[in-house]
């Protein structure tokens, strides 16, 4: 068996109470990192982090205040932060048209205002350590525009996007790795409602982004979907 590596290390994943970020979590887990399960959905993410010895911690990303309970509750326990996986996302499918403008500022909080906070407030942490990793959880919709998903969730995500890359060079000079991860689809093993074929009257938004495209892998994990995650999500490479 090859050796875990991510022993020693912390890492905090937000939105891990269920989806992708629940399977992001049990890969840190089972490579021997410390993960903090941090999610506004206490009762599940309590339920995640407890079935993986993970430890639940209350984070609302939209909020800045919760971002500084979050982060000094993760140094009181284990002394370091050294990998942010700014999962958590929402997405609220209607196209622009129909898109109100509470909806609109709603994805902009949590897909975009949410990752900025948390990269702002572990910056200091991992500068101070020597180095760390950063980890966005963007999408193929933000890196090209199309038909299936809305144009306000297409627009956060590609804010993450160069987010992502102008923190990736303004911090390489500390040691800070910030790379962003662009799945196309992810199905739980509960396939969620949004997917398959619209019914009649649904809109282009409601159908699976990659229907008529291969079959994604057998493995149900976002590893297998998105296989740059692994290695990127080590702490062993300098810079990606
Ligand atoms: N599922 C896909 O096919 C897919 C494809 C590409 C990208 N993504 C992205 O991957 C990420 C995870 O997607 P998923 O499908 O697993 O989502 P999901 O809806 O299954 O899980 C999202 C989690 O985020 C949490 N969350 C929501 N708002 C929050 C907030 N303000 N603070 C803290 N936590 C909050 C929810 O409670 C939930 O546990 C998202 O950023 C999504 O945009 C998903």
């Amino acid at each position: 068996m090859s050796a875990m590596r991510l022993s020693g290390k912390t890492a905090l994943i937000t939105g891990a109470a269920g989806g992708i970020g629940a399977e992001i979590a049990r890969r840190f887990r089972e490579e021997g990192a410390s993960v903090f399960v941090a999610d506004v959905n206490r009762v599940e993410g309590e339920k995640t982090a407890a079935s993986m010895g993970a430890v639940f911690i209350p984070l609302d990303i939209t909020s800045e205040e919760s971002w500084k309970a979050a982060l000094s509750a993760v140094l009181e326990r284990t002394g370091r932060l050294d990998v942010l996986v700014n999962n958590a996302g929402i997405n609220i499918r209607k196209n622009i048209e129909e898109m109100p403008v509470e909806s609109f500022d709603a994805m902009f909080a949590v897909n975009v205002r949410g990752p900025f906070l948390g990269i702002k407030h572990s910056l200091p942490i991992m500068r101070a350590a020597g180095g760390g990793v950063i980890l966005n959880m963007s999408s193929i919709c933000g890196l090209v525009g199309h038909k299936y998903t809305n144009e306000t969730y297409t627009a956060t995500k590609g804010a993450l996007t160069l987010l992502t890359k102008s923190v990736a060079v303004r911090y390489a000079k500390d040691n800070i790795r910030c790379n962003s991860v662009h799945p196309a689809r992810w199905k739980p093993p509960s396939c969620r409602p949004c997917s398959g074929t619209p019914s009649a009257g649904q809109s282009d938004s409601a159908k699976c982004p990659s229907e008529g495209s291969p079959a994604p892998p057998t493995s149900r994990t976002p590893w297998s979907t998105s296989p740059a995650t692994k290695p990127r999500s080590s702490t062993a490479p300098r810079f990606l």
